[in-house]
Order: C-alpha cells, then sequence, then structure tokens
C-alpha cells in the first residue's frame, strides 16, 4: 500500500550522506568523466526519475562538450520495495545512439536488474561505447552481474532516499541521502 501525507510528515530522517560529501564527490566525478571523455563525443543518458539531480549536477561539473538524453523504466511498484526482476522501459529515447559514446547516469544499483535489461537494449543499438556512472552502489543486494564504471559511493543494504531518489514518490528533494529512522530495514 502506498505510503500516506500523514505518513510522509511524520518521517523521522537519518543522514546516510550529507550534502558536502555529495557535492564533493559529484565533482570529482566530474573531473575523471572530463579527463576520461577529453575530444570524444559524450552522451549522457539519464535513467528517470531517480537520476535527475545526479545528472544535472554532474553536468556542471563536466567540462567538455555534452549531450543529454533520458530515458524512464519502471523496476518496481508503487508502494514496493523489492525489485522483482521484472524491468519495463516505459520512455524511451530521442537521439539515436549509434556511434556515440553513451555514458548512463543511474541514481542507485540495487539487484542489477534495471541496468543489466538497461544495457542489454541499448547494446542493440550499436553505440560506440557504453558505460555506466551510479551515484550508489548497493552492492550486497546484487542478483543480476553488470559492470560499473563510474561509482559515487558503496552503501550498505538499507533503502535510502532524497537526492532524486524516493520513497513512495516522496522526498526526492531533499539535498542529501537520507535513511527512514522507523525502516526495519535501516537495522538499529
Ligand atoms: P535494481 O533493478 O534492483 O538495481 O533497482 C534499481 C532501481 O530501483 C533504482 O534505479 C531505483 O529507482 C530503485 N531503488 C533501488 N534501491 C533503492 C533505494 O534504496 N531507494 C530508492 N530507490 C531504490
Amino acid at each position: 500500500m502506498a505510503i500516506t501525507l500523514e505518513q510522509v510528515a511524520k518521517t523521522s530522517i537519518d543522514t546516510l550522506i550529507d550534502e558536502a560529501a555529495l557535492q564533493a564527490r559529484v565533482r570529482e566525478l566530474g573531473e575523471q568523466l572530463s579527463r576520461d571523455y577529453g575530444g570524444q563525443d559524450l552522451l549522457l543518458v539519464c535513467i528517470l526519475r531517480g537520476g535527475v539531480m545526479f545528472l544535472t549536477d554532474l553536468m556542471r561539473q563536466l567540462s567538455i562538450p555534452h549531450n543529454i538524453d533520458f530515458m524512464a523504466v519502471a523496476s518496481y511498484e508503487e508502494g514496493v520495495r523489492q525489485s522483482d526482476g521484472m524491468v519495463r522501459i516505459t520512455m524511451d529515447l530521442l537521439t539515436d545512439i549509434q556511434g556515440r559514446n553513451v555514458l548512463l547516469v543511474e541514481d542507485i544499483v540495487d539487484t542489477g536488474h534495471t541496468l543489466s535489461r538497461v544495457l542489454d537494449l541499448l547494446g542493440t543499438r550499436l553505440p560506440a561505447s557504453l558505460r555506466v556512472c551510479c551515484l550508489l552502489d548497493k552492492h550486497e543486494r546484487r542478483e543480476a552481474k553488470v559492470p560499473i564504471d563510474y561509482i559515487g559511493f558503496q552503501i550498505p543494504d538499507k533503502f535510502v532516499f532524497g537526492y532524486g531518489l524516493d520513497m513512495d514518490q516522496y522526498w526526492r528533494n531533499l539535498p542529501y541521502i537520507g535513511v527512514a529512522r522507523s525502516d526495519p530495514a535501516s537495522g538499529p
């Protein structure tokens, strides 16, 4: 069942990664990507909706020319916090990626099913290169083997939200990564 507005208002949030740490790491990633893709074509592909805040901050840390595009996938049903391995593409790219250097910008890799599905799909479109930059890596929960080229932070097996990530569609606006204090998955 979806969370109610009253429950949202009562959520006590602990900070897992604060704003300064996030911004510092995004700056480092931007510098690294600017070096790695210097002099090359680069297309950032953001997976909506969770990756949007990461994308917009990352873009501002890139000193090289680049394009952006968006796609959307649905992996979890509303109110459910477990991936069932079923991933649907709900909005496709507008850009033809054949021959382009594509960098997928993801908010979080959890089981890896979403990323695996997206990589399979985009791979069939013959990009010159296809790499992944994810902000958060919940590696303990991995079920699908997926290559990740750039990782912001490794995080423990906790349900997190903020900085674009949602808890039942709320809290995307937080400038930090939080974890609900009352969430049994967040531990003592
Ligand atoms: P995966 O397919 O299990 O790797 O899940 C990937 C997607 O699930 C992410 O892009 C998020 O949208 C969502 N997700 C996974 N873990 C979390 C979390 O802790 N908080 C919020 N969303 C999550």
